[in-house]
């Protein structure tokens, strides 16, 4: 192995990942190309050598270094003969991703289909790679809502107010869960679960009834919109309702040294599982334990079993 690739998606941590890939990289003496742009950059060949100078300092920087983008043209037949043309071309014998589902289903058609060695490093707010306990990301996004949440529930508690406060979690409730279990939230709207919005507005009655005002709904943003939620509480209760819409600030960031540690396992891990030659792999932690997995499993879809947290939720109310 003389030449690896590395190529990201964006959320916090993934700087500290790409260090790791390279610092990791260079000790092997394997030289490192960074794509910018993700699978845009790999059509276009938009590459730059990385050293173990260009990662200094950005350990605790949010985003990406290497910028990134959603690529329509890589989901193409043409777009990722392009990609495959200039990995070869520039003598690149190893690609690392570091993404979430989208990201790794195009490592892995690299793998499958053109039989280019990849590993895949799950990283993503959404926490929806199959067979991942947790990626790169989430522990700073659920953290950073948190914050947000303990601000708005001092409005909310002052001001006896109900709150909907959306969080982001495109087809997986699982910022929206912790956020609302580490918030003591009273209630949790996600994809995966079905509530019923007239018996939740019931609870909301009775618990004013009871001189219980002040209300925190979480609400994933896959499952509907805080306003939509917001209307709902209001038009059948008569309560005065606020919404929050947490959206991007959750996703960059500095990342907690719960993320810098595991992009930096995971980083180290990846580099040495192409310079053995493993590949369409995808490197995650069980427990303490680091671990791969096909990517073909990290890229279905994911179960989380949500009505345990639902139900620790309601019982803590
Ligand atoms: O997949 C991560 C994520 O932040 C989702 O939670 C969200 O739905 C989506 O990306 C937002 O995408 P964009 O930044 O392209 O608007």
């Amino acid at each position: 192995m003389k030449k690896i690739a590395v190529l990201t998606r964006d959320c916090a941590g993934v700087n500290a990942a790409i260090r790791s890939v390279v610092r990791t990289a260079v000790r092997h003496e394997i030289e490192v190309i960074g794509v910018i742009r993700g699978y845009d950059g790999l059509i276009n060949g938009d590459f730059i050598s990385l050293n173990h100078r260009s990662v200094s300092g950005i350990l605790n920087r949010g985003g990406t270094i290497l910028k990134t983008s959603r690529s329509k043209r890589f989901l193409t037949e043409e777009g990722q003969r392009q990609a495959v043309k200039n990995i070869v071309d520039n003598g690149i014998d190893g690609l690392i991703v570091i993404g979430g589902n989208g990201s790794l289903s195009g490592a892995h058609d690299l793998a499958l289909k053109y039989d280019i060695s990849v590993i895949g490093i799950p990283a993503t707010i959404d926490n929806d790679v199959n067979g991942v306990d947790k990626a790169i990301g989430v522990d700073t996004a659920v953290n950073v809502a948190l914050d947000a949440l303990d601000k708005i529930r001092d409005t909310a508690t002052s001001l006896e107010r109900i709150f909907v406060v959306e969080v982001m979690g495109r087809s997986c409730g699982y910022i929206a869960m912790q956020v609302a279990l580490a918030g003591g939230c009273e209630e949790v709207l996600v994809p995966e679960l079905d509530v019923n919005y007239d018996d939740m507005c019931r609870e909301i009655q009775i618990g004013a009834e009871k001189g219980k005002l002040s209300w925190i709904i979480i609400v994933a943003e896959g499952k509907a919109s805080a306003y939509e939620i917001a209307k709902i509480v209001n038009n059948k209760t008569g309560l005065e309702t606020r919404v929050a819409v947490l959206g991007h600030i959750q996703r960059g960031g500095r990342p907690t040294a719960t993320d810098r540690i595991m992009a930096a396992c995971l980083g180290n891990h990846a580099v040495e599982l192409l310079r053995e030659g493993v590949t369409d792999q995808c490197v995650y932690f069980k427990g303490n334990e680091l671990k791969t997995l096909p990517l073909d499993i990290a890229i279905q879809p994911k179960n989380i079993d949500m009505v345990q947290y639902y139900k620790l939720i309601k019982t803590l109310t």
